[in-house]
Parts: C-alpha cells; sequence; structure tokens
C-alpha cells in the first residue's frame, strides 16, 4: 500500500514500514481521553475480530492509545501505527473519535461486519496521519416528514454519518405531511398529526396516488436516545420545526392554529400546502411551548425554524390578518413573515440558542444571531454573509441527494436537475464574491435527503450513497486537496467494500439494480436551464 486510502481523504497520510497486530493480548487504553470514545472503539472491533480488546488503565505491550492533545485543534486528529502499537491523539473528544474512525479504515472492510467470517489475523499496517477538518459544520439533512424513519434507521444512519466524519444532523420533523416528534402539552399534534391517509406517488403529472395510511413519530425517550447516540459519535442534532408554512400536520391536529380554522386532514400530497399558520399571539404563544420542548430535549447551539416557502395568499385575503398587519404597524405580508419569524428567534434567544432558517427569512428583516440554509442555490449565502450573518450552505443543485443521480433513464422518480456524484464532489460551501470578513461567516454545509420518493430506508440508501461520500470530503477537505479521478477510484475501490461490509444498498456505478427503479413513475426532471431561471426569479426577493 503506497498510501492509506481514507474517506474522507486525510490532510497528510503515509504508510510506514511494520504492522501491528490485534490479538488476544491486545488492549485499549484511553488516559485522560473520554472512557466513552475508548468504549465506541471496542464495540467497533470487537464483533469483527472476536477478539476481548479490553478498555484498561494499565501499560500493555499490545496497546492502542487514545490521548487528547488541545493543541491539535478541536476534531483534529493524529494517528500513528506501527510495530509497537497505534496511538491515537484528538484535539478534543470528536478528534480522538475520528482517530478511532481512521484507524477503522486502516483494516480491511470485513473490520465492519457484524460477526467475524475468517479465520485471517488483524493487523494495522504502518501508517502515519495527520487530519483536521475545513469546515465546523459537516451536515445532512433528514426528512422525517414526508416519510418517517424509524429510530434504529436514524440511528444506523447517525453511524454512517461519523463514518465519513459528518458532525451534524439537521432533522426536519414537521412538514405539511405529518408531525413526527412526541410534544407533550399537545398529544394531537402526533396523534393526529402523525400519519395521513393516503400518500402521493411521484409528481404531480403521475397523478397516482397508494391508498395506505402512512405514519409514525419519535417519542421523547427516542428522540434522547437519538441525541445520545449522536453525541457519543461527535455528531450534534439540530432540530427543525418548520413555522410559518409547511404547517398543515399541527393545523390538522389544532384547527385554531390555521387561519381559516377549519378542519383540515394531514396533506397526502407532496408540494407546499396554502394552508398557513395564523399570527395570533395563542399561535406564537403555541409555539414557545413546542420549542421549549425541542429546547429541552435538543441540547444543539441551533434550533431550526424553517421559515421556508410561506404562501402569503390566506394572510392577504383574511380580514383578521390585515388587521393584525395594520395594529402591528406592518407594512405587508412579507413583514409579518419576519414579525413572527422574529418573535420565535426572541424565545428560543432567551433560552441561550439561536434560530437557524431556510433563505426565505433573507426576504425580511432579521434579529442579530440567526444562522441561514442557503438552499435556492448560493444566493441565500452570498446575501447572508452580506448582511452579516452565520451560513450554512446547501445549494439545491449540488447537494439536494433526493434530485436524480444520473440522466440513466431507470433512474427512480426523476426530479429536478441531475446531481452527479461529481457535482456533489465540486461542492463549495464558501461562495465567491465575499470578503475574507464575509466568507468567515460560512459555518460549512450540509446535504439535504428530501423523502418525498424515499419511501423506504432502502431508498434513502440509494438516494444517499455513494453522494453523501463526496458531500463529506468536500466538507472535510480544501478545493485544493481535491481531485475526482482520484476521489472516485479510492471511493470505488476501497470505500465502497466498506459500505458493502455493513450492507449499505448504495448506487452502483452502471445505474440502479432492477429493484432500486420505480418503472412507471414520470417524475419532474428539468433542463439546468429552466431550473437555474426559476430559482433565479424564487431569490430575486433576497439578491444583495
Ligand atoms: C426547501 O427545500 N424547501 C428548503
Amino acid at each position: 500500500m503506497s498510501h492509506p486510502r481514507l474517506l474522507p481523504r486525510p490532510v497528510a497520510a503515509r504508510s510506514v514500514p511494520g504492522e501491528f497486530p490485534l490479538d488476544a493480548a491486545t488492549t485499549i487504553t484511553a488516559p485522560g481521553a473520554p472512557a466513552t470514545t475508548a468504549a465506541w472503539l471496542q464495540s467497533a472491533l470487537r464483533p469483527a475480530t472476536g477478539l476481548p480488546l479490553p478498555v484498561t488503565d494499565e501499560q500493555s505491550e499490545s496497546a492502542i492509545v487514545l490521548t487528547l492533545r488541545p493543541e491539535l485543534g478541536p476534531e483534529a486528529y493524529r494517528l500513528e501505527s506501527g510495530p509497537t502499537g497505534v496511538r491515537i491523539e484528538g484535539g478534543d473528544t470528536g478528534g480522538v473519535f475520528y482517530g478511532c474512525q481512521a484507524l477503522l479504515q486502516l483494516l480491511p472492510p470485513r473490520i465492519y461486519r457484524n460477526s467475524r467470517i475468517s479465520d485471517e489475523r488483524w493487523a494495522v499496517p504502518g501508517a502515519v496521519v495527520e487530519d483536521a477538518p475545513r469546515f465546523g459544520w459537516r451536515g445532512a439533512m433528514l426528512d422525517v416528514a414526508r416519510h418517517f424513519l424509524p429510530k434504529r434507521e436514524v440511528l444506523r444512519f447517525i453511524d454512517l454519518m461519523a463514518m465519513h466524519r459528518l458532525n451534524t444532523l439537521h432533522l426536519h420533523l414537521t412538514d405539511d405531511q405529518g408531525w413526527r416528534v412526541e410534544i407533550r402539552r399537545f398529544p394531537r399534534l402526533t396523534e393526529t398529526g402523525g400519519w395521513r391517509r393516503s400518500s402521493q406517488l411521484g409528481s404531480t403529472i403521475d397523478d397516482l396516488t397508494e391508498d395506505r395510511p402512512h405514519g409514525g413519530y419519535y417519542t421523547q425517550d427516542d428522540i434522547r436516545e437519538i441525541v445520545a447516540h449522536a453525541a457519543e459519535r461527535g455528531v450534534t442534532v439540530v432540530p427543525e420545526i418548520d413555522v410559518p408554512g409547511h404547517s398543515q400536520a399541527a393545523i390538522a391536529a389544532y384547527p385554531e392554529l390555521g387561519v381559516t380554522h377549519e378542519q383540515l386532514e394531514v396533506m397526502t400530497r407532496w408540494g407546499v400546502s396554502p394552508h398557513t399558520l395564523n399570527a395570533e399571539e395563542s399561535t406564537i404563544d403555541f409555539f414557545r411551548h413546542v420549542f421549549d420542548e425541542i429546547m429541552a430535549l435538543f441540547p444543539s447551539a441551533f434550533i431550526g425554524m424553517g421559515g421556508d416557502e410561506c404562501p402569503k395568499d390566506q394572510w392577504k385575503g383574511d380580514p383578521r390578518t390585515q388587521e393584525l398587519i395594520a395594529e402591528r404597524g406592518l407594512a405587508d405580508e412579507n413583514a409579518l413573515q419576519s414579525w413572527f419569524i422574529t418573535r420565535i428567534a426572541a424565545h428560543v434567544a432567551e433560552r441561550g440558542r439561536r434560530v437557524f432558517g431556510w433563505d426565505e427569512i433573507l426576504e425580511g428583516e432579521l434579529p442579530p444571531g440567526v444562522a441561514v440554509a442557503s438552499w435556492r442555490g448560493m444566493t441565500g449565502a452570498v446575501t447572508a454573509a452580506r448582511r452579516g450573518f452565520d451560513v450554512v450552505s446547501c445549494p439545491d443543485d449540488q447537494v439536494y441527494l433526493d434530485y436524480r443521480q444520473s440522466e440513466h433513464p431507470d433512474e427512480p422518480i426523476p426530479v429536478s436537475v441531475p446531481v452527479t456524484l461529481a457535482d456533489a464532489y465540486a461542492f463549495d460551501p464558501v461562495p465567491d464574491g465575499l470578503s475574507d470578513e464575509q466568507a468567515a461567516r460560512v459555518l460549512g454545509g450540509q446535504a439535504n435527503l428530501w423523502s418525498e420518493h424515499m419511501d423506504t430506508p432502502r431508498m434513502v440508501d440509494y438516494y444517499a450513497f455513494p453522494r453523501l461520500c463526496a458531500v463529506a470530503e468536500a466538507l472535510w477537505c480544501g478545493p485544493d486537496q481535491r481531485h475526482f479521478d482520484e476521489f472516485s477510484t479510492r471511493l470505488y475501490d476501497a470505500h465502497l467494500p466498506r459500505l458493502d461490509a455493513i450492507g449499505v444498498e448504495y448506487r452502483p456505478r452502471t445505474g440502479p439494480l432492477p429493484w432500486q427503479t420505480r418503472p412507471g413513475i414520470v417524475g419532474a426532471p428539468a433542463t439546468k436551464a429552466d431550473h437555474e431561471a426559476h430559482m433565479n426569479r424564487r431569490v430575486a426577493a433576497i439578491r444583495s
């Protein structure tokens, strides 16, 4: 081996002579490093090796040693393996953990299996790896609202994120089509809002319906487990409760939250519901309570409040909403949306957290401290950074992993433009045209998995991988360290065998397997030119 074939690619890595055998005498010690990371490493190495690998304080001839070395910096690590042992130093707990992940990747792919499958001996090849991330926000968003992802699958997805050194899981917990988190004070949010009678299949053009109820939600204990499992793996879970649009499931549960107060059902079609929240003080109060329960469950610095795609037609046509706009001295419905966001943001800020919203929130005034997810291309990133807000980049044409992976005619339910592996790999969260100070506002980026067309965990695997491997590397390494051909070779030769061992049903290089296709569903593919023109119109209001 000329150099270790890790993914994401480390800043520096080289092979050195010798190897470190793993055997019955091998121990793990963690002087000064977190016991949870040592325990995690033991649990990661034991099943496939069948070795005991005790975690001990005692000096041993044959040890994997984990230590903290703060001067390395956040999430950075140094790994050295050779005949005398393996030494992993981390700048912090996350760094030690990533050193452990690197150690797994130095071993053959069968290390990822859940049991021993051969009598071959285990040895860590000699290597020196020095590594640190480019960005602090390396994320993925799971839309568990359109299709619920069972808790065990969320835990597995977190494991896969951690393997790729992704550290932020944005959970899109509510939408028109479902409410997925238990709120003790308002049980109908999940009793009523947690399921729908039927689901649209494909796009509007397809005009197909699956007449089978869909639902599910996470109890508060499920959420505590998800958050703790993620934290043990260096992953922060950022929750999102989407308001004041994308709220039909909440309105179905509590009609008094809606503009018309009519009894609605949880939406069964995709797209954006015309039914939005009303702007009464009582509705703000309701969501203050919801966010309080959310903040008690999720310790993240950022709390998502959506803010995207809020149609203003109901507000325009509703005399009571017009009265509220006049009473509050607001100019129009856009100002009312800002009023709504500002009220929630103030409540979140009072509890020491910051709100995180989609780039539509730039259509009005925003309080300081808000972070903006730029999704309609990079216009939101540029505007937010210039206005002094922090940015998480997730431009749809590069990292919306629900978009089709190629022009292959068998891609399942093709929507929008192709986002190929190369497109995802070319992602750079920092847009052109910013000063250094503005560029420093870019916290990082994330890939988004909208789940309208991912009705099973198998399809989440298909859409996510291998493109998420490319995004992970784009967020870890600077552009000068990235070379697509080299990445592809490393991915296909060294990394996909790891995913095979885990059982990830990624998209094969040659196209979908027969059971990954969806024959007869047209979807809504778009050309790049049409898509660009469409997005340019949509972001006109936030262009700076
Ligand atoms: C979004 O894709 N509506 C944020």
